[in-house]
């Protein structure tokens, strides 16, 4: 049986990454499983969730960083039986966003080997869309922006670069590279968007699919 693919959205806060998962795990179903991460609803994910929205509950951030991964870890498992099953996981956020946030924390001197250490032997996804918002001022103007921890302005402008960093670092970034898309989304429609990446997908999906695994 042919394995699924894991198509992976990656972006900074409220640059509307759910509503395109969201769109495109619509659109491949039946034959497709949606996963989120962080994923608040085990264990490690409330301790998760109560880190972002309490801002008097406090954890070194090393501990964050570690458990943002083993939140990733807990559901690798499941995450390798859909795509052997043959079935397609549609992912909101994942390791490249565990190293962008936690490295652009500059006082806790996590460098993006420390970071991606945890995460070492996660399955890698085989297409990665990264939504860009060059206008900052549309992202915090979006609902719902400055309610968690890490929506600032001046924050999310060191994650973005941190992304960057990462994706020169595991994805040869800008050389041509055909996991990593980069989408810039500023003034762009939700339905313009949904169907560039409906493109990209359908092309992978008309090639063979690829039988390994490649892990972090
Ligand atoms: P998310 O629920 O995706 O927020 P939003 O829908 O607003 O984009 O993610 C919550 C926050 O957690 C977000 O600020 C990014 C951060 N995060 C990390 O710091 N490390 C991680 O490994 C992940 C997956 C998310």
């Amino acid at each position: 049986m042919k394995r699924g693919l894991l198509i992976l959205i990656e972006g900074l806060d409220r640059t509307g990454k759910t509503t395109q998962t969201t769109l495109l795990f619509e659109k491949l179903k039946p034959n497709a499983k949606l996963i989120k991460f962080p994923d608040r609803t085990t264990c490690i994910g409330q301790l998760i969730d109560k880190y972002l929205t309490e801002n008097d509950f406090e954890l070194p951030d090393q501990s964050v960083h570690l458990l943002f991964s083993a939140n990733r870890w807990e559901l690798s498992q499941e995450l390798q039986r859909y795509l052997l099953a043959g079935k397609h996981v549609v992912m909101d956020r994942y390791v490249y966003s565990g190293i962008a946030y936690s490295s652009a924390k500059e006082t806790s001197g996590m460098d993006l080997e420390w970071c991606l250490r945890p995460d070492k032997g996660l399955i890698k996804p085989d297409l990665l869309f990264f939504l860009l918002n060059e206008d900052p001022s549309d992202t915090s103007s979006r609902r719902g922006f400055g309610n968690e921890r890490y929506e600032t302005l001046q924050f999310q402008d060191k994650v973005k670069d941190q992304f960057f960093n990462v994706f020169r670092a595991l994805e040869n970034y800008p050389k041509p590279n055909d996991r990593l898309r980069v989408l810039n989304v500023a003034n762009c429609s939700i339905e313009k968007v949904a169907q560039e990446i409906w493109s990209i997908v359908q092309e992978k999906l008309a090639k063979e699919p690829p039988s390994e695994f490649t892990f972090f």
